[in-house]
């Protein structure tokens, strides 16, 4: 061994003797057993504001509630033609890619007959096709529901989603009536206040 080597390894060992003994001593200032469940605490606390961070960031959706009553269903027709290549709209329509969707608005989720729906579409915002729900459906599809089977990348603008919403609707003996203010205020009151939190969360 030459004289560097040997300096290197008297480092190495000093460096050890320090390491030990300066753990040795915060052992004796701090019960390890407190230590382990702060930071367990921490490390919870960090995946929670995480995953609420997380649903605050899902880029959700504008909400249509305050733009169906004078959306304009004759577009909302035209632009669910983009639908119509797996969906029927007529009563008793056929089944096609997708189920046929007379009457969706109001309808139990997943619950048209003989049609194989994926299972994941209630697992998100209950079990009724409200407005609300079909928008955020129609949003992005595989956000709102993972594992679905409806294969369409979804329907960005809020105009369009409003006046597919708004058509849909008309596709009934009796239409839904149109979401009442208290029920407009609250969803499209939610969302300013949590934009800017979702900033200081970034
Ligand atoms: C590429 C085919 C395809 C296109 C395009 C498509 N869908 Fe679908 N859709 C499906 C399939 C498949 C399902 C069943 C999803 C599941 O079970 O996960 C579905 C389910 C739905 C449901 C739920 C129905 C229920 O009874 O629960 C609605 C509402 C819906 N689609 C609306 C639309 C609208 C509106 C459009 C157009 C903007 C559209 N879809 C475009 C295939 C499609």
């Amino acid at each position: 061994m030459n004289m560097r080597s040997n300096i290197a390894l008297s480092a190495l060992v000093c460096a050890g003797i320090i390491a030990w003994l300066s753990g040795f001593a915060s052992r004796q200032l701090v019960d390890p057993a407190e230590i382990t469940e702060d930071a367990v605490k921490i490390e919870v606390a960090e995946t929670t504001a995480a995953a609420g961070a997380d649903t605050a960031k899902k880029d959700g959706p504008e909400s249509i509630l305050a733009l169906l009553e004078t959306a304009d269903v004759d577009r909302g027709q035209k632009v669910a033609k983009a639908c119509a290549a797996c969906h029927t709209f007529d009563k008793g329509g056929k089944n096609g890619v997708g189920p046929n969707l007379y009457g969706v608005v109001g309808r139990k989720k997943q619950s048209v007959d003989g049609f194989a729906f994926s299972g994941k579409l209630a697992e998100n915002g209950g079990d009724t096709w409200t407005y609300s729900e079909l928008s955020h459906f129609i949003y992005k599809p595989k956000a709102y529901a993972a594992g679905t089977k409806m294969t369409y990348a979804g329907l960005k603008k809020t105009e369009d989603r409003a006046a597919v919403v708004a058509y849909l609707r008309t596709l009934a003996d009796t239409p839904s009536p149109l979401p009442p203010a208290a029920e407009i205020a609250a969803e499209s009151g939610v969302e300013p206040e949590a934009k800017p939190e979702e900033k200081s969360a970034e």
